[in-house]
């Protein structure tokens, strides 16, 4: 098959690098791609959220498979548009995208279906957000509507601090995203990923996944995209992952084919659990960045056939082949980030590490320059072992950072910590 991925980042990187590993791949394009997607696989420079550029490739290309990696395409609808012009896509219409693009959608949505999650109410003004705010008390979480590439979510500790959050909300601080508002209870436990593929009629879970938002060791410092994440995640058990499918993801999934817009693709479940219960606190209509690779390492080459069964509509019929182990990514990324940073420095020592199946540097934020590495991005590097134990994974991907020659950039040294301590 002809397979052409979608994305530029860590994501996509893995998501080529199993694609690859499958025998049905017989030309692999991954567009815009990054320096080490380049390495192993072409790269085509377009326009990949407008829908009719992407299908004019896939026509002219004889593209089979699209695989689709960032929200923002399927947001704009270009899954659409390539199935519309006759392509097998992976990735959900812009409609049933809407669980990630609109945070009142998937409220919207919970509250039909009967789905655990956090309480809350929809504004488009700031009065009466604020009003909900006083009625409700502190802590509280205000959440701009739309994308807002992980930042239209504040933790308001106090309700001055709320009000502050949703005067900047109104006032434009996060664009289109924050022209409504939800404001939500703020829930306490422990956060997890559970990441499901679906079919419009079947689901299947791929697995479980811990992420590290915070920039610094011990969960400190600002949000960031993600600074290192880890498979399996033991707080999502097996229990607690059969509660989450059968009251939240299996009614989702019926709720969305009811209105007519029935999801395909991976859904990215972020649960909150806590005393054995899972409530939802977010979906995602793609993989997480950095938890895609963790998930990539531990499936191999099998990931292609089940996208490629999900996009189909096979997956009553597909299993996944499990085995017995651990896989870990650190981050590294550019010293500042996530504030300003500079670009352009030189990444040394990356042509001497293993590059297998327990041993992969998913590249993020970088570009080649005169036959060098350069970072351009914030976080720049993904760096990802597998073992049979979580601790021997550590050790593997942190023996790996450390022979890294790339002064301009820092990680975090506990990434894993909750499963390890
Ligand atoms: P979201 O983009 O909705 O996932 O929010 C980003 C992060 O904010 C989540 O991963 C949580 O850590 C936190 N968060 C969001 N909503 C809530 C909530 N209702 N209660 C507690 N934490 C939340
Ligand atoms: N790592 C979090 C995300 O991809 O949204």
């Amino acid at each position: 098959m002809n397979i052409l991925i979608l994305g530029s980042g860590g994501r996509e990187h893995s998501l080529a690098w199993a694609t690859l590993q499958n025998p049905k791949c017989d030309r692999l394009i991954v567009a815009p791609g990054n320096a080490g997607i380049a390495a192993i696989a072409e790269c085509a420079d377009f326009d990949i959220m407008d829908g009719a550029v992407v299908a004019g490739f896939a026509e002219e290309n004889a593209i089979d498979f699209v695989i689709i990696g960032p929200e923002a395409p399927l947001a704009a609808g270009v899954a659409d548009h390539l199935r519309a012009s006759g392509f097998l896509v992976f990735g959900p219409s812009q409609a049933a995208a809407a669980l990630e693009a609109s945070k009142a959608f998937t409220k919207e949505i919970c509250v039909a279906c009967d789905a655990p999650t956090a309480a809350y109410g929809h504004f488009t003004d700031a009065v009466a957000a604020k009003e909900y705010v006083r009625a409700q008390g502190a802590p509280i979480v205000v959440k701009a509507d739309g994308l807002a590439a992980g930042k239209g979510v504040i933790i308001a500790e106090t309700v001055t601090e709320a009000e502050a959050a949703i005067d900047d909300m109104f006032d434009g601080s996060f664009g289109e995203a924050g022209a409504e508002v939800v404001i939500e209870e703020f829930m306490t436990g422990e956060e997890a990923s559970f990441f499901v593929l679906c079919d419009g009629d079947n689901v299947l879970p791929i697995g479980t996944a811990q992420d590290h938002k915070r920039v610094g060791d011990g969960d400190t410092g600002p949000n960031t995209g993600g600074m290192g994440a880890y498979s399996p995640a033991p707080v999502l058990s097996d229990e607690i992952a059969e509660l989450a499918l059968a009251q939240i993801v299996r009614p989702t999934m019926a709720e969305m084919t009811k209105r007519g817009m029935p999801y395909q693709g991976v859904l990215y479940v972020g649960l909150m659990i806590e005393n054995g219960q899972p409530r939802l606190v977010e979906y995602n209509a793609r993989f997480g960045d950095p938890e895609c690779q963790v998930l990539m390492m531990r499936l191999g080459g099998q990931a292609f056939d089940l996208l490629h069964a999900a996009a189909e509509g096979r997956l009553a019929d597909t299993a996944v082949n499990w085995a017995d182990d651990h896989a870990i990514t650190v981050v590294l990324a550019a010293n500042g980030y996530p504030g300003p940073y500079e670009k352009g420095s030189k990444i040394n020592g990356l042509g001497a590490m293993p590059e297998d199946s327990m041993n992969m540097v998913f590249h993020a934020g970088t570009a080649e320059k005169d036959g060098a590495i350069v970072a351009i991005g914030g976080r720049v590097l993904n760096v990802t072992a597998r073992g049979s134990s979580l601790a021997q994974a550590r050790a593997r991907a942190y023996d790996m950072v450390d022979r890294i020659d790339w002064p301009e950039g820092f990680c975090r040294r506990d990434i894993g910590w909750r499963a390890l301590d």
